[in-house]
């Protein structure tokens, strides 16, 4: 077989068969397949697709070219939970919770903020002492101990990702859907979770900007999941506005307890109870999601969702007094409001922009290596549809260096639009893709 073959193949519009997508993603990851090669297979990719057989092939093999984590040590069907990347979206630290609470055992690995979007591993390294690299051995049994563990990605997980993406990043190549599915799903299936829900963002926030696109992308990993003998089951949701009110690492946890504890209710708790269920459902430890949504509540409310929190941040050498007293968490010097500079409603947020405001007080990293300040961020004081009067404070920031807050506060400004009139109200959760089809929860794209 020559690379260039396959190449022309795909640039002609055919489907590959799996031993060619086999044969060029273990020749590039070895070695044997150049770069400009690559480049130009992912280029015809992009022009030309790929159908579901050989997006889920080319998943396979991407999935080979590295370990795959063995989790069955742990009894019970393991589910995983993933968002395509959002801004004040901490729905990990409290899905996980609520499902290890209904004895249903979470392996997570998750990643680090990265642009606008925030990372579980940042939030969670917030709490004092909290770890997040463990061992493989480490990991099992605090999955076992507790029920849940979340940590970093292990480093040999999906090389050939590793090398695509970077390619991908350089040759235009990034938005395609089988290159992005087949590299979200991946990671996810090379994590050796036995079930999988998705939370496939939509709107100014997220990787897919229209409901359409996220349809499409939902239905893609759905699709790769179960040709891999994985259930997996994906929710569009919204990500036209920040989900919770906080954007920043201790401020997003703090948020996170706050509706742990069952003090604060609204669009945070409303997706991370229905993902939750998804989640329940998705690992067959209920009938229908109707089911699932009252487990997720009543480990909510009876707070056994805070307990294993708890329990899952003192096995990870973390400081549980957080739970009761959030004042222990890294915070910030400064507290500066944001105000309305006119009378009106809120009409829209860009939410890219929010993620950035944040970033730039130092909550978050342009590059890889950079460091953040966990103390640092803000808390939104309305949502779009809200009714404001020119000097209503529309979020405190959360200030350490006080040199960045006038940029900060100027993108925060023009992120958010205020309008004479009233907008109209948007779905929170467009719909849920499960191998079964589509069911629309909000309103048909
Ligand atoms: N996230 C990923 O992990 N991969 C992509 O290609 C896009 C988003
Ligand atoms: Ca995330």
């Amino acid at each position: 077989m020559r690379a260039v073959d396959v190449i022309i193949k795909k640039r002609n519009g055919n489907a590959l068969s799996r031993e060619e997508i086999e044969f060029f993603i273990n020749g590039y990851v070895n070695g044997d397949i150049p770069d400009y090669q690559a480049s130009a297979l992912l280029m015809a990719i992009f022009l030309k697709g790929m159908d579901s057989r050989e997006t889920a092939d080319l998943t396979l093999a991407m999935v080979n070219s590295g370990e795959r984590v063995d989790l069955s040590a742990i009894k019970g069907i393991k589910v995983d939970k993933h968002s395509t990347g959002g801004v004040g979206d901490t729905t990990t630290l409290i899905v996980a919770p609520l499902v290890a609470a209904c004895n249903v055992p979470v392996a997570k690995m998750s990643g680090r903020g990265l642009g606008h979007t925030g990372g579980t591993l940042d939030k969670l390294e917030s709490i004092p002492g909290f770890r997040v690299e463990l061992t493989r051995d480490e990991f099992i049994a605090a999955v076992q101990a507790v029920g849940l563990a979340v940590i970093s990605q292990s480093k040999g997980l999906v090389p050939a990702d590793k090398m695509l993406y970077a390619l991908r990043d350089v040759t235009g190549t990034v938005p395609s859907m089988p290159l992005i599915a087949s590299s979200i799903m991946s990671k996810k299936i090379a994590s050796g979770a036995d079930a999988i829900v998705l939370d496939v963002k939509t709107g100014s926030g997220a990787f897919m900007s229209t409901v359409e696109d996220s349809f499409a992308l939902a239905r893609e990993m759905v699709n790769i999941g179960e040709r891999l003998g994985i259930r997996t089951t994906a929710l569009v949701t919204d990500m036209d506005q920040p989900l919770g009110m906080a954007v920043g690492n201790a401020l997003e946890v703090k948020e996170a307890i706050e509706v742990l504890r069952g003090e604060i209710t609204g669009p945070l708790a409303d997706v991370s109870l229905t993902l939750a269920a998804y989640m329940l459902l998705t690992a067959g430890a209920c009938r229908d999601v109707e089911e699932g949504r009252s487990m997720a509540e009543e480990a909510l409310a009876s707070g056994r969702g805070l307990k294993k929190l708890g329990d899952m941040i003192r096995q990870q050498g973390g400081d549980p007094r957080v739970l009761e007293d959030t004042s222990l968490l890294p915070g910030a010097r400064t507290v500066i409001p944001v105000k309305a500079g006119q009378d009106g409603y809120i009409s829209s947020m860009d939410t890219e922009k929010i993620g950035i405001s944040s970033l730039v007080l130092g909550a978050g990293r342009t590059k890889k290596e950079d460091p953040i300040d966990p103390g640092v961020g803000l808390v939104m004081r309305k949502r779009v549809g809200d009714k404001v009067s020119r000097g209503d404070i529309l979020a405190d920031f959360y200030v350490n260096n006080e040199a960045a807050f006038p940029e900060a506060a100027d993108i925060f400004r023009a992120a958010v639009r205020i309008s004479a009139e009233k907008p109209e109200s948007r779905p929170l959760i467009f719909g849920a893709v499960t191998r079964d089809g589509i069911k629309h929860l909000g309103f048909k794209p």
